[in-house]
C-alpha cells in the first residue's frame, strides 16, 4: 500500500485519481480548499482549506500531517484562462499572475514544505499541460496558462535534479484532452480514464525517466 498525496482533489482529473489510488488499496490525502461532498465517497483522508496560491499552505499542511511519508506526490491543482493579444488589460493580466501563482509556484510550494516526507523511491508527478510546450504551441493566445506551465516544466526539471541524490523521480506528466470543468466539459477522455493512465505513468516512473515531460499515454513530448 502506498501513501500519495494530491492536491487539487475535489474535483476534475484530481478526484478521480484520489478515487483510482483509494480503490486499488492506497492511503490518500486528497487536498482541496473547500469541502467537496464528491471527496467523501472514496473515504480518503481530506484536508482542506489547502488554497496552492497561499505561500503558506503547504507549511500550514506540513504540520497537520504528523509523521508521514510520502511515496506519491501528486499535485493537480490548476487553473486556466484566456488571454487574447489586443485584450491584455489590468483583469487580464491578474488572471496570467494567478495561473503562475498556482499552476507554477504552487507544486514548487509543495515540493519545498513536503519534500523531506520523500525518501529513496518516492515520486513528485505534476499535471502540467502540452500547451505548455513551446515546440508544440501552433495556435497561440492562452498566455497566462501557457507561460505558467511552461514554467512549471522548467521548476519539475529543476527539481528532478535536485531531489535525485535524494532518490526521488519527478514526472511532467500531460493528461490528455479531459472532460472537466477546466475544459467545459469538452474532451477526448473522461476524467476516469485519464486517471488510469497517469497512474500507469506513475507506476513506470524511476530515476532513469526522471525529469521527462509525457503525455498520460506514454509518449514524450516536446519542450
Ligand atoms: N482537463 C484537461 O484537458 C487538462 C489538460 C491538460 C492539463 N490539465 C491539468 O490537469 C490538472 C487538473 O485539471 P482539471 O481538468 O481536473 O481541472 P478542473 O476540473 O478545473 O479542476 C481544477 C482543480 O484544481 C483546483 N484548484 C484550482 N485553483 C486552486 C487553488 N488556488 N488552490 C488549490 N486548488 C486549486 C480546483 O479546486 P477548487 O474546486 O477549489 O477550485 C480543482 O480541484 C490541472 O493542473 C490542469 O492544468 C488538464
Amino acid at each position: 500500500m502506498a501513501t500519495v498525496l494530491i492536491t487539487g482533489a475535489g474535483r476534475g482529473i484530481g478526484l478521480a485519481l484520489a478515487a483510482a489510488f483509494k480503490a486499488r488499496g492506497d492511503r490518500v490525502i486528497a487536498t482541496c480548499r473547500g469541502v467537496s461532498p464528491a471527496l467523501a465517497a472514496p473515504g480518503v483522508q481530506v484536508e482542506d482549506g489547502i488554497d496552492v496560491a497561499a505561500d503558506d499552505a503547504f507549511r500550514r499542511l506540513d504540520q497537520r500531517l504528523g509523521e508521514l511519508r510520502l511515496d506519491v506526490l501528486l499535485l493537480a491543482a490548476g487553473v486556466l484562462s484566456q488571454e487574447r493579444l489586443g485584450e491584455l488589460d489590468d483583469a487580464a493580466l491578474a488572471r496570467m499572475r494567478h495561473q503562475f501563482e498556482v499552476n507554477a509556484l504552487g507544486p514548487l510550494r509543495a515540493a519545498e514544505a513536503l519534500r523531506h516526507r520523500l525518501g529513496a523511491g518516492s515520486k513528485l508527478a505534476i499535471l502540467t499541460s502540452r500547451m505548455g510546450s513551446i515546440a508544440d504551441n501552433g495556435s497561440g493566445g492562452y498566455y497566462g496558462y501557457r507561460a505558467s506551465k511552461a514554467a512549471v516544466n522548467a521548476i519539475g526539471r529543476s527539481l528532478a535534479i535536485d531531489l535525485r541524490a535524494q532518490g526521488v523521480a519527478v514526472a511532467l506528466l500531460h493528461p490528455g484532452y479531459v472532460r472537466t470543468d477546466m475544459t467545459g466539459g469538452r474532451g477526448d477522455i473522461s476524467p476516469e480514464e485519464s486517471a488510469r493512465n497517469l497512474i500507469a505513468r506513475i507506476d513506470a516512473l524511476d530515476l532513469a525517466q526522471s525529469g521527462g515531460f509525457r503525455h498520460a499515454s506514454g509518449e514524450t513530448l516536446p519542450w
